[in-house]
């Protein structure tokens, strides 16, 4: 019975292209199919859900309608329209690509996976994307959605972490996919995951177009798959936070290029859990006498490798010295890209973004 590849896949493609028809959200990247806006969807979903990117996604399509615009802009302004969506490279890596094709494409997408994945930040499920949403070409985009219906649908047991998983589902699809609707397909694929064949909690099998062929649903093994290897478990850094205040101003600085939010601005902070001494020795190094220091919130955040714990403080200083930049919350708001680890430490945040 687990043998996924004894089932017939070719048996999925019109129950899921006649259910697309009927079921797929009205999505902002479903426009057209113009592939910077297919490329944009998909970094900015790679790792955030449709609904936070929804905004974001309008928002960066108006300030950077093309390709070009968006090999034009200035780093600084670029990663003040990804604030708050985090993992930056995947922005910069964009402008890379994008300067790429305005140079070495004459301003035009590659349409085949291969030559897309040449591309900076184009892997195998990008290209694949690409390829069949905007140039039609029959080629799968396995993503996390696809494996669990995968797996659910086949009764696998195999890992879906494993790289050899996802080779095999691609080599699987790619055997069947309708040439004449390449993009509706993969999309089809991944709108069942999202909306349907959901992760957590139990999957709509009575909306599932798929109900009468997938095992899972004939055996009632659903919560039984997809199977996934533990992950290593985050290291954890403790950090100490401070809020330099100078009248209604507040201290940057910008962190170096490369490596963990690279090239973003930044509160001041200190590797550990500093006491109030330790914070008065490092900033009279900096040239800053404080009038008052104060503890402030803790705050944890979660990135893909690394967890931080963070202590902070609330500093009053009399002058905007030292080696930071010094900027009042409208120059904060309008300017600089503080990636969301340290907005949590500002007070009542204006949610809305124009
Ligand atoms: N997740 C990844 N790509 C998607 C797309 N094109 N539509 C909806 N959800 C997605
Ligand atoms: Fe997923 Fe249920 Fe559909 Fe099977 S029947 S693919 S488990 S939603």
């Amino acid at each position: 019975m687990n043998e996924p590849e004894a089932f017939r896949m070719e048996a999925i493609v019109q129950p899921l292209l006649t259910w697309y028809d009927r079921n797929a959200r009205v999505l902002p990247w479903r426009e057209n199919r113009d592939p910077y806006r297919v490329w944009v969807s998909e970094i900015m979903l790679q790792q955030t859900r449709v609904e936070t990117v929804k905004p974001y996604y309008e928002r960066f399509l108006r300030h950077l309608p093309d390709v070009r615009s968006l090999a034009e802009i200035p780093e600084d302004e670029l990663l003040k329209l990804w604030e708050g969506l985090g993992y930056y490279s995947r922005v910069k890596h964009m402008q890379e690509a994008a300067r790429l094709i305005c140079g070495s494409y004459g301003g035009s997408f590659p349409d085949t996976p291969e030559e897309l994945q040449k591309l900076p930040g184009i892997g195998v499920y990008t290209a694949g994307a690409i390829a069949s949403i905007s140039f039609g070409k029959p080629v799968p985009a396995v993503d996390g959605n696809v494996l669990r219906v995968a797996a659910r649908l086949t009764e696998s047991s195999r890992d879906i972490a494993e790289a050899e998983t996802k080779i095999l589902l691609t080599a699987a699809l790619e055997a069947v996919y309708p040439a004449s609707r390449s993009g509706d397909f993969t999309q089809s694929l991944m709108e069942l995951g999202a909306i349907v064949c959901t992760p957590n909690g139990e999957p709509k099998c009575t909306d599932c177009p798929l109900r009468s062929l997938c095992r899972a649903n004939l055996h009632g093994t659903q919560a039984l798959f997809p199977v996934k290897s533990e992950k290593k478990p985050r290291k954890i850094a403790q950090k100490t936070i401070l809020l330099l205040r100078c009248g209604d101003r507040l201290a940057l600085r910008k962190r170096p290029s490369g490596g963990l939010l690279g090239g973003l601005w930044e509160l001041p902070n200190l590797e550990g859990t500093k006491s109030p001494e330790e914070i008065r020795t490092w900033l009279s190094a900096q040239g800053i006498v404080p009038e008052k220091i104060v503890k402030g919130k803790e705050k944890k955040h979660v990135f893909t490798h690394v967890e931080w714990l963070m202590s902070s403080y609330e500093i009053r200083c009399g002058e905007c010295g030292g080696e930071f930049v010094w900027v009042t919350k409208q120059a904060l708001d309008d300017e600089f890209a503080l990636p969301t680890a340290f907005r949590k430490f500002l007070a009542a945040e204006r949610k809305e973004r124009a």
